[in-house]
């Protein structure tokens, strides 16, 4: 490593960024580092690579107002010595820079963090726990509908938890909210960017396809981390035999990844509708004339209440999230129930326990 590599540093604690003085790290993913600061703040700094789209980021996070989505505080662009600068986006400047965004600090952990947990113990959450974190994902949804945003990157490590609970004894006990965060990937629905959105395992076949998507996208990834909470297990364990063996092209092991994931998803919700397989610019990669996958064998059905019979589910149980999973894990976007539909539905009528006192709910019509 170079001493040029100096200049590329990421922030840590301890380090002071437009003015906010860094205390431990609260997350990290793929585009930035997420640091606590005083007092009950977080501050998610991005990668110097990325700080251009941080603008997007910021204008479609401002318009969402919510109990379920994390708040924006405020937004700048700092230098890599953390000093707050006024940067345009165009032109682009020549100087490294990095976008800061300011956020409420969320007293809990994210939703993977739970889903490991519960895995470690080898137990699963009651469903009243489910249908909570379900319930506000879900008002969290409606929200970003009635503002025109699809997130397109809903999976568990971008929903947290806030609760004073350590344990699983007590997160099973204490009142908690779901919140949405992270719109780094997040779109107007009228002004997408990409074909294909959303991390592999919460990806709907439409973006796999290449078809036009909206927000029954977001329906589709939702539907994915309320079975991964209840079950600690993936809906779609995607896997490619070349990624293993790691003497394939990445290409290669895309394509393999995506019709594996494509024959995963025929054998949990059916074969997948001709109309959709025509709307797709990569449907022909991976469907013959006839709609049959090329390259892979045809599974063997097993629709979702057998996979929770497999999983030594109950049955009184079983059928009750799969009342509620079914309606959104349509293969054709246009039949998967809306978000406003699913905060009627019956699971989370039963099941979800009423909000925590003194929340003040901000949606829209409720
Ligand atoms: N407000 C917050 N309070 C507490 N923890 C947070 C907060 N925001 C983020 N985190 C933690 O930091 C992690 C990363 O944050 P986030 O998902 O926003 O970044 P990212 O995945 O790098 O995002 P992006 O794709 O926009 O670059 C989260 O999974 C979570 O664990
Ligand atoms: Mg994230």
């Amino acid at each position: 490593m170079s001493g040029g590599v100096r200049l590329c540093k990421s922030m840590e604690a301890g380090d002071v960024c437009g003015g906010h003085k860094l205390q431990a790290e609260l997350g990290s993913g793929y585009f930035s580092t997420v640091f606590a600061a005083h007092p009950d703040l977080a501050v998610k700094i991005q990668r110097s690579k990325y700080w251009d789209e941080g603008w997007d980021e910021a204008r479609l996070w401002e318009r969402l107002q919510s109990t379920n989505i994390v708040r924006l505080h405020e937004h700048f662009v700092a230098d890599l010595s953390g000093k707050r600068v006024a940067a345009k986006r165009r032109p682009k400047p020549k100087q490294l820079l990095r976008h800061v965004f300011v956020m409420p600090a969320v007293r809990g952990r994210d939703l993977m963090h739970w889903v490991d947990a519960y895995a470690e113990a080898r137990r699963r959450p009651p469903l009243r726990l489910v249908a909570a974190v379900a319930r506000d994902l879900f008002r969290a949804l409606v929200v970003l509908q009635e503002a025109n945003v699809l997130h397109t990157d809903i999976k568990p490590e971008n929903i947290l938890v806030e609760s004073s609970a350590t344990t699983l004894d007590e997160l099973e006990e204490q009142p908690l909210t779901a919140m949405l965060t992270d719109f780094g990937c997040a779109c107007d629905d009228w002004e997408k960017v990409s074909d294909s959105v959303c991390t592999r395992q919460y990806q709907p076949p439409e973006s796999i396809l290449c078809a036009d998507y909206t927000f029954s996208l977001d329906v589709w990834s939702a539907a994915c981390t309320v079975f991964e909470f209840a079950t600690t297990q993936l809906l779609f364990d995607v896997r490619s035999a070349s990624a293993c063996s790691g003497d394939s092209h990445d290409d290669e092991v895309a394509d393999e990844l995506d019709e594996h994931h494509l024959s995963l998803m025929q054998s949990l919700c059916g074969e997948m509708p001709k109309r959709l397989i025509s709307k797709g610019q990569r449907s022909r990669d991976f469907y013959s004339a006839r709609g049959r996958l090329r390259k892979v064998a045809a599974r063997e059905r097993r629709p979702l209440p057998t996979q929770f019979a497999a999983l030594g589910w109950p049955p009184a149980e079983s059928a009750a999230l799969c009342g509620f999973l079914l309606p959104l894990l349509q293969l054709a976007p246009s039949s998967r129930q809306g978000a406003r539909e699913t905060l009627d539905s019956a699971f989370l009528q039963a099941f979800a326990p009423p909000p925590c006192p003194g929340r003040v709910i901000t949606e829209s019509g409720e």
